[in-house]
C-alpha cells in the first residue's frame, strides 16, 4: 500500500502547527499518511513546487510568504481563492497544481461553531486591512452579510481593499471604530494586535451591543484582551484556533480521502 504524503511550506516554517493538526488526525483515522513541514525559499518555490509532486506528495499547504506567488504559479484555482487572490492549498493531480484558498471557510466554519445561532444577514465591523482581512471580507459577503464596515489603521490600505468589494464595503475612520460597532451584529478583529509580542487592541467596547459576536483572528493567546472585555460584558466569543483547524479540512480531505472532524480533542493536540 502506497504512503500517502503532504505538507506545508513557508519561510520560516518551524512555528508552523499544521503538521501537529494533520498528524492528529492522521493518528485518528488510522491513515498510512505523513505530513512534514518544509522550508521553502521565495527563490526555491518553482523549482519546489515542480518537484514536490515529482517526489509522490499529494499536495500541500501554503504559508508565508508564498500564498500570492503559488495563486500565479498554479494551473488552476477555485473561485474563492479568485476572490482573494491567493491560495493556502495546493492539490498536485497528474503533474498539474489546483490551487485553493480556504481561510475564508475556516474562518466561518469556525463561527457557525462557536456561535450556531448566529445572524448571517449582520452587518460586520472588521478591523484591520492586511493579507487575513481581504479573506475574511470575501467569505462574509459570499455568506450573505448585509454590510460590511471596514476600519484600519493605515486609512489608504483600508481604501485600497474596499475597492476590491465595490459598493459592499463601507471604510470608517481607526478613530471611529468603537462608535461604528454601534449598528454591528458582528465584530471581527483581523488586525495583529493583541497577538503575543504585539500591543493590545485600545478599543473601548462601551458602544459595543450586547447581541453583537465578537471574534478575533489572533489565536496566540487564545483569549485575546479584546476577547476577554467582550466576554466580560457577556458577548458570545470565538476564538481565532478554530479558523486555522477548519482551513485544514479541504486539503486533508483532497490527500488523505476522509473528511475529518474539527473538536475538542484536536484543539487540545493543537495547543499542546
Ligand atoms: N486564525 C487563523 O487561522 C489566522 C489566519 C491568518 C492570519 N491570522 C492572524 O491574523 C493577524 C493578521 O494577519 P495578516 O496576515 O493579515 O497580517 P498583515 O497582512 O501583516 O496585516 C496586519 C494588520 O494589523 C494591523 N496592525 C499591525 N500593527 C498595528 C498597530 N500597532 N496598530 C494598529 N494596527 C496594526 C495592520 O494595520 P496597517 O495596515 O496600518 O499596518 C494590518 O491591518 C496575525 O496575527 C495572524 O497571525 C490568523
Amino acid at each position: 500500500m502506497t504512503i500517502r504524503l503532504a505538507g506545508v511550506i513557508g519561510d520560516p516554517i518551524s512555528h508552523s502547527r499544521s503538521p501537529r493538526l494533520h498528524g492528529h488526525w492522521l493518528q485518528r483515522y488510522g491513515i498510512d499518511g505523513q505530513y512534514i513541514p518544509l522550508h521553502v525559499r521565495p527563490a526555491d518555490l518553482r523549482a519546489s513546487l515542480e518537484l514536490l509532486p515529482r517526489l509522490g506528495l499529494s499536495g500541500i499547504n501554503v504559508t508565508l510568504p508564498h500564498k500570492e506567488a503559488v495563486f500565479e504559479l498554479a494551473h488552476t484555482t477555485t473561485e474563492r481563492a479568485k476572490a482573494v487572490g491567493s491560495a493556502n492549498t495546493l492539490t498536485f493531480v497528474d503533474g498539474q497544481i489546483h490551487a485553493d484558498n480556504t481561510d475564508g471557510y475556516g474562518f466561518l466554519a469556525n463561527l457557525d461553531q462557536g456561535a450556531a445561532t448566529r445572524d448571517r444577514a449582520a452587518p460586520a465591523l472588521v478591523l484591520g486591512a492586511g493579507g487575513a482581512a481581504r479573506g475574511v471580507i470575501a467569505a462574509l459577503l459570499q455568506d450573505g452579510t448585509d454590510r460590511v464596515t471596514l476600519t484600519n489603521r493605515t486609512a489608504a490600505r483600508a481604501e485600497t481593499l474596499a475597492s476590491q468589494f465595490p459598493d459592499r464595503v463601507q471604510v470608517v475612520p481607526w478613530d471611529q471604530a468603537e462608535h461604528a460597532v454601534a449598528d454591528h451584529g458582528l465584530l471581527v478583529n483581523t488586525t495583529s494586535l493583541g497577538m503575543v509580542g504585539q500591543p493590545p487592541l485600545q478599543m473601548s467596547l462601551d458602544h459595543l451591543p450586547p447581541e453583537t459576536i465578537v471574534t478575533d483572528i489572533v489565536y496566540t493567546p487564545l483569549e485575546t484582551p479584546l476577547l476577554a472585555s467582550a466576554r466580560a460584558r457577556g458577548n458570545v466569543v470565538v476564538d481565532g484556533l478554530g479558523m486555522l483547524l477548519h482551513q485544514a479540512v479541504p486539503g486533508f480531505e483532497a490527500w488523505f480521502g476522509r473528511t475529518p472532524t474539527v473538536d475538542s480533542d484536536l484543539r487540545a493536540a493543537v495547543l499542546a
